[in-house]
């Protein structure tokens, strides 16, 4: 058996965020804009993205390492062709604890049942505001709220629950539509986790200013709905949770910006072709897919990964200045938030 992998800094590999494509049927103003992502975007190649036999062989490698969660995402997981059978792959490797996806909701109706029948265990799926002309403006493609309800129910109906809902909070566009959200969920099992706009990726124009802290989200939220901290549900969970008072469940905040969270992050991810990142602001990740396509076996690829998570030295959030703003990043449609 190899050893589980630490750090530079002593942090496990627990989590591997696999992202099977870099596209999506949305175009959220502060992920994909239009601008950028339009029709001239030149998007991967079929054979570029590693195939769900790669993927599968590299999770074993992973779990092998140390990791107990996968999380599967994109750009929006549900347009690549077929997904429920590297569902049924990653469900049969030993050792996984959670196996889990992040959607934008709008194919759930038609895949909740076949994911949930091929072994997923739950849904996040994002939700950024249930005022519709305000969610409309997000996505930008003309998605109206109940598209993304309809996904949820879908989801709950298959047994993919505990359902989570991602909301990022940019600041002028959908900050004044929180307590909604919150109100909307309360009482439903579903548990919103309330996200603060992050500087992920170059092109979507980031500034501090777009940025609506996570104190003010609890309090607002607080004002209406009494909420009282509650205990993380492991170490190094990215969410900081919140329970209503009145017994109507919880919230979650994550609070990249404000309070960074980089002294237990557990997690790598794993780009649509093949590319190890070690932190969701890297500029490069590491290239597995050219050691598996030249034919490396298992135990070369287990000390590859072992090697680039040893001299990981990645706290991103925690160093973010004006001056690593300005440095490359990967995408966030590339690598799955
Ligand atoms: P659970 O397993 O349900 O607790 O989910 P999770 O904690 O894995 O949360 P999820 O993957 O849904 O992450 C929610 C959001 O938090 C992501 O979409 C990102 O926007 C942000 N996020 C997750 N991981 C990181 C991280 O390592 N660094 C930063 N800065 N943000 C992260
Ligand atoms: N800041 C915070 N969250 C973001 N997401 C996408 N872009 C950003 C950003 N710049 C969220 C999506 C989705 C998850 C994968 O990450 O809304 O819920
Ligand atoms: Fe697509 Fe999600 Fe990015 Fe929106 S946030 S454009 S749904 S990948
Ligand atoms: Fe982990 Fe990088 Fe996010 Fe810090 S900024 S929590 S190191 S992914």
């Amino acid at each position: 058996m190899p050893a589980d992998a630490r750090d530079a800094f002593d942090r496990p590999l627990r989590d591997l965020r696999v992202s099977v494509t870099d596209r999506c049927n949305f175009r959220c103003v502060y992920c994909m804009p239009k601008e950028v992502f339009g029709p001239a975007f030149q998007f991967l190649d079929r054979e570029e993205l590693l195939t769900y036999e790669e993927i599968e062989r590299l999770a074993r490698l992973f779990v092998a390492r140390g990791v107990e969660k996968i999380r599967i995402t994109g750009g929006e997981p549900l347009v690549r062709r077929g997904l429920p059978g590297l569902v049924r792959r990653l469900a049969a490797v030993e050792g996984l604890r959670d196996l889990t996806l992040t959607t934008n909701g709008a194919l759930l109706p038609a895949q909740a049942a076949p994911l949930r029948e091929a072994g997923l265990r739950r849904v996040t799926v994002s939700l950024d505001s249930l005022d519709d002309a305000v969610f409309r403006a997000m996505n930008d493609v003309d998605a109206g709220v109940e598209v993304v309800l309809a996904g949820i129910e879908a989801a709950l109906a298959a047994g993919l629950g505990p359902v989570k809902v991602n909301a990022v909070v940019r600041r002028g566009l959908n900050d004044h539509t929180i307590v909604d959200l919150a109100r909307h969920f309360h009482g439903s099992g579903v548990i919103v986790r309330f996200i603060e706009y992050m500087d992920v990726g170059t092109t979507n124009g980031w500034a501090l200013d777009h940025v609506t802290p996570a104190a003010e989200i609890v309090a607002r939220i607080d004002a209406v709905l009494p909420l009282e901290p509650a205990d993380p549900n492991y170490r190094g969970e990215v969410a900081r949770r919140y329970r209503y008072r009145d017994g109507g469940g919880e919230i979650g905040v994550i609070s990249s910006i404000t309070e960074p969270f980089c002294g237990d992050c557990t997690r790598a991810r794993l780009s649509p072709e093949g590319s190890l990142y070690t932190c969701l602001f890297g500029a490069n990740g590491f290239d597995l897919r050219a050691l598996l396509r030249a034919g490396a076996d298992d135990a070369e690829l287990s000390e590859a990964i072992a090697r680039v998570w040893r001299v990981r030295e990645d706290r991103y959030s925690e160093l973010r200045t004006e001056a690593t703003s300005g440095l490359a990043r990967v995408e966030m449609s590339h690598i799955g938030g």
